[in-house]
């Protein structure tokens, strides 16, 4: 292994850019030429590509969002393409790739890696935490603490005003930005996809922490349970009174300067990634599990089933009564 590429692909997270700052100076320590590519698939394939040394990556760590851009791109599911991305990789002489990104970005790399034998490895890069393979994504800390003060904000005027609080978070089908912020945050009640949704026990707990004297009710609800204001209009159909107010974060959750623990998570993933690709063993994923650093051949990662904290979810509950 001469010369490897780097990419970020699928929606941006905190933390990317410590990582790919960690693959470019540990791969030119070990005396590889390393190559960025721009805006994940759509530059593999367009030949977006550009030679990085150790200033290119200067002054990121502590930045969101990525230096080398993202995209989603679609032609890179048609092997016309997928072949076309791997002949530019040819061109520079590129046989070893890092992609950090989420599950989508993974088939991509499985593909280049089964059709093309391309020695690829994948860096889990998603606020969503839905890799079931690692405890923890990259990005996913610092979302929390994002939520987290949101949470404490908003907990602020909702008490004030003796309101309800409906805040809609990210994480597609995925309740773990929910869960881990709503815990965080002392939230009344958390809303996610993993457990059927029960109109009448929200009302039921509205209702309670009504009548026990809370002074503010925080709805953290999950954006793969339904949109916050749809959850209102179900509320105020079922007769709970009072002030309900909704707050989606959006994007706001994305961005920022990632967590020590991201930037932490960033370099030991980055690292990891370049000794397999020195050592051969392309087509895996890196991840953390039981807080060591791990792989995993993508294929395997990408078929295993993920599990919610039921245990924690419920538990949860008691805390907030
Ligand atoms: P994420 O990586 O965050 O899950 P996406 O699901 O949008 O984000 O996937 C990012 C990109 O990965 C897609 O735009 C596409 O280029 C590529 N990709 C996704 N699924 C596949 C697939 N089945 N085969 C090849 N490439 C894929
Ligand atoms: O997968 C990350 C994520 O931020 C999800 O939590 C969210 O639903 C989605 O991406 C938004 O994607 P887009 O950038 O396409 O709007």
């Amino acid at each position: 292994m001469k010369r490897i590429g780097v990419l970020t692909s699928g929606g941006d997270a905190p933390g990317m850019n410590a990582c790919i700052r960690a693959v470019v100076r540990y791969a030119l320590n070990k005396g590889l030429d390393v190559y960025g590519i721009e805006r994940g698939y759509v530059g593999l394939i367009n030949n977006h590509i550009n030679q990085m040394n150790r200033r290119s990556v200067s002054d990121i760590i502590q930045r969101g969002g990525t230096i080398l851009k993202t995209a989603r791109c679609d032609e890179f599911k048609q092997l016309e393409y997928m072949s076309q991305a791997v002949d530019n990789m040819e061109a520079y002489g590129i046989d070893g790739l890092v992609v950090i990104g989420g599950d989508g970005s993974f088939r991509g790399a499985k593909d280049i890696y089964d059709n093309f034998g391309i020695q690829v490895i994948g860096i889990p890069g998603t606020i969503d935490n839905d890799l079931a393979y690692t405890d923890y994504t990259l990005g996913f800390d610092t979302t929390v603490n994002t939520v987290l003060g949101a949470i404490n904000n908003l907990r602020d005027t909702m008490t004030s005003h003796d309101r309800v609080c409906i805040i809609e978070v990210m994480g597609r089908k995925c309740g773990d930005i929910a869960l881990y912020a709503g815990l965080g945050g002392g939230a009344e009640l958390i809303l996610v996809p993993e457990v059927p949704f029960d109109l009448a026990a929200v009302v039921k707990s509205i209702k309670l922490n009504q009548r026990i004297g809370k002074t503010s009710d925080i709805i953290v609800l999950a954006e793969g349970v339904c949109k916050a204001e749809e959850l209102k209009a179900k509320l105020k159909e079922q007769g709970v009174t009072g002030s309900i107010k909704t707050t989606t974060l959006g994007y706001i959750q994305r961005g920022g300067a990632p967590s020590n623990q991201d930037r932490v998570l960033a370099a030991q993933f980055g690292m990891r990634a370049v000794d397999l690709l020195m050592e051969g063993k392309g087509g895996r994923v890196v991840g953390i599990r039981d807080n060591k650093i791990i792989d995993e051949e993508i294929g395997e990662a990408l078929k295993m089933k993920r599990e919610f904290h039921t245990d924690l979810y419920n538990r949860s509950r008691i805390l907030s009564m």
